[in-house]
């Protein structure tokens, strides 16, 4: 694991971005695999600025994003398809066919297992995650097998708190109690990983990440086991730590 810690999550962003256009660079036909939440929005915002301009081009690009929260239609503002297009896709020059977000909507298993086939069939370049503050990844939560592959989810109530408080205003009824998400297997997969870590909440999380034994209690411990995986983070995430 390559821990990088910096000062704040300017900073952050800004390496993760490096990362993300190595890549890019290096192959503008890989597969992203990309992540929502607040921790990525800045990442994405200077892509958006590179691509404007520097021209980075996304004209060959596959994206799979880790999760959906299921019972929302893309349209709907809070739905992470529409998160993705709002600060990241509409403002580059992708292919919306190329963009695949798991669908939070009709038969949940089969698209469990259509979005697992997808992802079998499109191996990912790079893998980009946050962490929750109990240490999930995607919607991973603690206790998921690290064998698991793409599968429903019920929300933990952690989770549904910091997606309320976040994202809805605070008002947690109306936070949906299920996702489909990546499993960890389909993540570990990834030839990269990069996780992205700011603020004090995470720093419990991102103590075990690197310095407790892998275990399923905190998912992104699994990422120990990773042959190429970086943690970015910034000095509140990293305040617990003992040894970087
Ligand atoms: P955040 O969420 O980026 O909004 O902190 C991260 C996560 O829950 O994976």
């Amino acid at each position: 694991m390559k821990v990088i810690k910096v000062k704040d999550y300017e900073e952050a962003s800004q390496k993760a971005l490096n990362i993300m256009l190595d890549v890019i660079k290096n192959k503008p036909d890989a597969n992203l695999g990309l992540a929502t939440g607040s921790t990525p929005k800045r990442l994405y915002e200077s892509m958006r600025e590179d691509h404007r301009i520097n021209g980075t081009s996304y004209s060959d690009i596959k994206t799979f994003n880790l999760d959906e929260y299921f019972g929302l239609s893309p349209d709907h503002p809070q739905s992470y398809y529409y998160f993705m297009c709002q600060n990241l896709f509409d403002e580059l020059d992708i292919n919306l066919d190329n963009v695949h977000v798991p669908k939070g909507s009709g038969d949940i298993d089969e698209e469990c297992v259509n979005y697992n086939q997808l992802l079998n069939d499109n191996p990912l370049d790079i893998q980009l995650l946050g962490i929750g503050s109990n240490g999930h990844i995607g919607f991973n939560e603690p206790g998921t097998p690290f064998e698991s592959t793409t599968h429903k989810v019920d929300l933990k109530e952690s989770t549904i708190k910091d997606n309320a408080r976040l994202f809805f205003n605070g008002n947690e009824d109306e936070v949906p109690k299920q996702a489909v998400s990546m499993g960890i297997a389909n993540i570990m997969n990834a030839k990269k990983i990069l996780l992205i870590a700011c603020g004090q909440n995470k720093a419990k999380a991102i103590k075990y990440t690197i310095e407790g034994k892998p275990s399923i209690d905190v998912p992104a411990s699994v990422l120990q086991n990773h042959p190429d995986c970086t943690i970015i983070m910034d000095e509140a995430a990293a305040s617990l730590l003992e040894t970087h």
